[in-house]
């Protein structure tokens, strides 16, 4: 078997940066994918010169495009961008949600903001337990389901330290978009999936299913409620938002519905600056998210276990391929399982967890022919699944660079939306252990360190990264949705780039697995492996689970919305096909 295991990097470090420029200049590696798969792997990228913006809606990157051609700076452009989600991608980029901003700005400055969602003061421990002490709905639908949005406190905060336009001018294209867009298909697409879940609240269904259905491809889609809410907030800032008008309608919402969440809640709301998570990978830096995302430190653990094995020298998705991946993030996600957290909460071992040495131990109890059954390496069950998350890339002409990544949790969150308002908020509970040692939604087993408590901020799985080349230069802005599979997907683009020699569009064509301890499964995106590799994993103890849709779920893995800087100072850019974002620039 192929596999070197390496206890020095210098070699490795030599080597990947070879494929890598290898793949700046080429658009494509030698890579080629499975015969059935549906994406190419000769694809182009979008090209530009002087700025890009990829997310997950057209209509949003063209917006944030505007502001860099206008002369706004990254941050501002991903603040434009954000606001412009909430409208035209309402299933998941929502200012009823909360979110993670990493920035690099040209000079080598890293900062990341947090902006998730805290619990209402109000909450317990052991709010969504049932009499039988099982965990019940109220954890995902309906208002006990809602924590306190953060989108808007993040927006207005980063604005405040780095933007360069007006506030106003930021929240413009948004409020006009309200107004009414043109319905295109990803949209309706999304609408049309969430069939019922939009009739579960009179205030969804008449603001998602505007005459009793919901609109259709080439019709115009108004939202005057939202309009009237991003006025305010235009207007009036982050206080637009947290006090007055908008936050009366939002505790109305909650009395009517049964909610906890209230006004000293809102007007606690505010965003904190964090260090940025920051490692090396084959010479490269990766910069992402802090706690409370466990994004970061969890990507930067696979990496610094899997930095010591020469990926790029296997083929790629082969069972060796393969079965590394997993044994690595198996033992990454038991450590996230475990004990990540807020960080204002709870003690938590990230400088341990992203170590060198920490990485060499992991490595060391990876079998190479075997895999390790999940209960050997930390404990749970569950059915894993994607979750309703938006993110957008940026880097503008200066090089500047932002990554964002924002969410209201489940496909249209809560279901519900605030009344008069016209936003959906989120379903964040959900992601607190509400039963230490049992699944959530996304089938994650988390442990005590992330339980609920009041104003704590529930564990996230967000990895809005920047990759750095080993000369300094800003290399790939990415990030995705995707629920608990969001860490894997940003890690498979970042070692598809260094270890494997593609191109950003490349990379985000190629088949995508998962695996995050428990369940103790490998999963896969239908037609992604051949029946050959399959039965070697099996062989080797793997148990395969291929993803299949059911109702609104994907039947593929994440959706990243990737940047990457060619050696000429060009931009690249790709959003994937799996939902149908795009990528803008100019
Ligand atoms: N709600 C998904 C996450 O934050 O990880």
């Amino acid at each position: 078997m192929p596999l070197l295991l390496r206890h020095g990097i210098r070699f490795s470090v030599f080597l990947a940066v070879v494929l890598a420029l290898a793949g700046c200049l080429r658009e494509q590696s030698r890579i080629s994918f499975p015969a059935n798969w549906p994406y190419s792997a000769d694809e182009a990228p979008v090209m530009a010169q002087a700025g890009m913006v990829v997310s997950t809606d057209e209509y949003a990157s063209a917006v944030g495009s505007e502001v860099l051609k206008a002369g706004g700076n990254a941050v501002d452009a991903a603040i434009a961008t954000s606001f412009a989600l909430a409208v035209v991608n309402p299933e998941a980029g929502n200012i009823g949600g909360g979110g993670f901003m990493v920035v690099r700005l040209a000079d080598g400055t890293t900062a990341a903001l947090d902006y998730r969602e805290r619990a209402p003061l109000a909450a317990s421990r052991d709010m969504y337990l049932d009499e039988a002490g099982e965990l019940s709905e109220a954890s995902t639908v309906g208002h006990l389901a809602v924590g306190v949005p953060g989108v808007v406190a993040g927006l207005w905060e980063a604005h405040r330290r780095f933007g360069t336009l007006e506030w106003q001018a930021l929240v413009d294209p948004a409020i006009e978009l309200a107004e009414g867009f043109v319905v295109r298909e990803r949209q309706a697409r999304q609408l049309r999936m969430a069939g019922e879940n939009l009739q579960i609240f009179p205030a969804t269904a008449a603001t998602f299913l505007p005459g009793g259905k919901a609109p259709g491809v080439g019709e115009t889609f108004r939202q005057p409620d939202l309009a009237a809410t991003l006025k305010g907030i235009g207007l009036n800032g982050r206080d637009g938002f947290y006090l007055g008008s908008t936050a009366d309608l939002i505790v109305a919402e909650m009395e009517r519905g049964g909610g906890i969440l209230t006004h000293e809640d809102l007007a606690r709301m505010e965003a904190v600056w964090r260090d940025p998570v920051e490692v090396a990978y084959r010479g490269y830096r990766l910069i992402s998210m802090p706690p409370t995302s466990s994004g970061g430190a969890t990507l930067a653990a696979m990496a610094k276990i899997l930095e010591g094995f020469d990926l790029g020298s296997l083929e790629y998705h082969s069972a060796g391929h393969v079965h590394l991946l997993a044994e690595a993030w198996k033992r990454a996600y038991a450590d996230r399982n475990t004990y990540l957290a807020d960080p204002d909460f709870v003690e938590i071992p990230v400088d341990r967890m992203v170590s060198e040495e920490y990485g060499a131990e992991r490595r060391a109890t990876i079998d190479l022919d075997r895999a390790t059954p999940s209960l050997e390496v930390g404990p749970g069950l569950g059915p894993a699944d994607d979750g309703e998350t938006t993110h957008l890339s940026v880097v503008d002409a200066s090089g500047n660079a932002v990554s964002i990544t924002t969410t209201i949790n489940s496909f249209f969150g809560s279901k519900v939306t605030v009344e008069g308002a016209g936003f959906i908020l989120n379903n964040e509970m959900d992601d607190f252990s509400g039963r230490p040692g049992y699944p959530n939604q996304y089938g994650l087993v988390q442990g005590e360190a992330n339980a609920i408590a009041p104003g704590k901020r529930m564990l996230s799985a967000m990895t809005p990264t920047i990759v750095v080349n080993p000369d300094g230069e800003l290399l790939l802005v990415l990030g995705s949705p995707g629920g608990a599979t969001i860490i894997t997907n940003v890690f498979q683009q970042i070692s598809n780039v260094i270890d494997f020699g593609m191109g950003v569009r490349q990379g985000l064509n190629a088949p995508r697995i998962h695996h995050q301890h428990l369940p103790d499964e490998v999963q896969y995106e239908p037609g992604s492996l051949t029946p050959e590799v399959m039965a070697a994993l099996e062989a080797m103890g793997h148990t395969m689970d291929e993803r299949i849709r059911t109702g609104d779920v994907y039947p593929y893995i994440g959706d990243v919305q990737a940047i990457m800087r060619l050696p000429d100072g060009s931009l690249a850019g790709a959003s994937d096909h799996r939902r149908g974002g795009a990528a803008v620039g100019h």
